[in-house]
């Protein structure tokens, strides 16, 4: 069954304190009523011990995901972390191929397949990026690039694998700019997306998969966006820093 998602991708923000307070306040505004989707914090991974900490004290009400993993499976690696490492906080999620990764980290599809890979050996649910650039999109290329990027990272992946994807669909002229992709061009993308998918693996995987919109997308718009068929949620980058901005997102539905 396909299952509504809200992350709250932090990115590189918060000290430990406001990280403390802010996972606090988040719990806090969720207390109250029990949204109906999946409410997942991915803050910086110093800070997921403190994260995962908190939400076992509010009977789990969030989930707790990382935003990056090393493609290797352990050792001289300085400064990366393991996909065993989270595995053994219990982290659920983590999120592969952020643009910002792509862009300024160089990763590539080859290498986002090895850090899904990682995570599914794992039992961590990939929160798999994609996206084109504003020219992409101008030039009329977007579902090619889109179409590419899924392609070349997850399509070699069995159907059992793959069903334990979560696609985040953001296009990179909509991030952190306030341009927020309309609710058309959201759901058209999205539709094509999970037409690729059932191509791939058929019609029930398809249905099952949760595809996010991510990219400018906030307590005013949030609504308009998922009331879309093939919207299944958000990956949600500065809203998420405000707890009641984020907890109306996630009640958005
Ligand atoms: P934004 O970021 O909501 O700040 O646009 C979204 C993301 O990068 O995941």
């Amino acid at each position: 069954m396909r299952k509504n998602i809200v992350a709250g991708n932090w990115k590189m923000n918060t000290t430990f304190q406001e990280a403390e307070e802010l996972i606090a306040d988040i719990l806090d505004s969720l207390e109250e009523q029990a949204p109906n989707c999946e409410v997942v914090v991915c803050p910086p991974s110093v800070y997921l011990e403190l994260a995962s900490d908190y939400a076992g004290d509010y009977d789990n009400l969030l989930s707790i995901g990382a935003q990056n993993v090393s493609e290797y499976e352990k050792g001289a690696y300085t400064g990366e972390i393991a996909a065993s490492m989270l595995a053994s906080m219990n982290m659920d999620y983590c999120i592969v191929g952020h643009s910002e990764r792509r862009k300024y980290f160089g990763e590539t599809n080859q290498q986002l397949a090895l850090k899904v890979e990682r995570l599914l050996e794992h039992a961590i649910r990939p929160i798999f990026c994609c996206g084109e650039q504003l020219e992409e999109r101008e030039a009329g290329n977007h579902f090619k690039v889109v179409e590419n990027q899924i392609r070349e990272a997850l399509f070699h992946f069995s159907s059992d694998e793959f069903s334990n994807l979560v696609i985040a669909y953001e296009p990179v002229w909509a991030i952190g700019t306030g341009k927020t992709a309309t609710a058309a061009q959201a759901q058209e993308m999205h539709a094509f997306i999970r037409s690729l998918i059932a191509e791939k693996y058929g019609n029930q995987t398809a249905e099952d998969t949760t595809i996010l919109y991510g990219g400018s997308c906030n307590a005013a718009n949030a609504k308009e966006l998922f009331a879309n068929k093939d919207v299944d949620g958000g990956l949600i980058g500065g809203a998420s820093l405000k707890a009641n901005d984020f907890v109306t997102i996630a009640r958005s539905f």
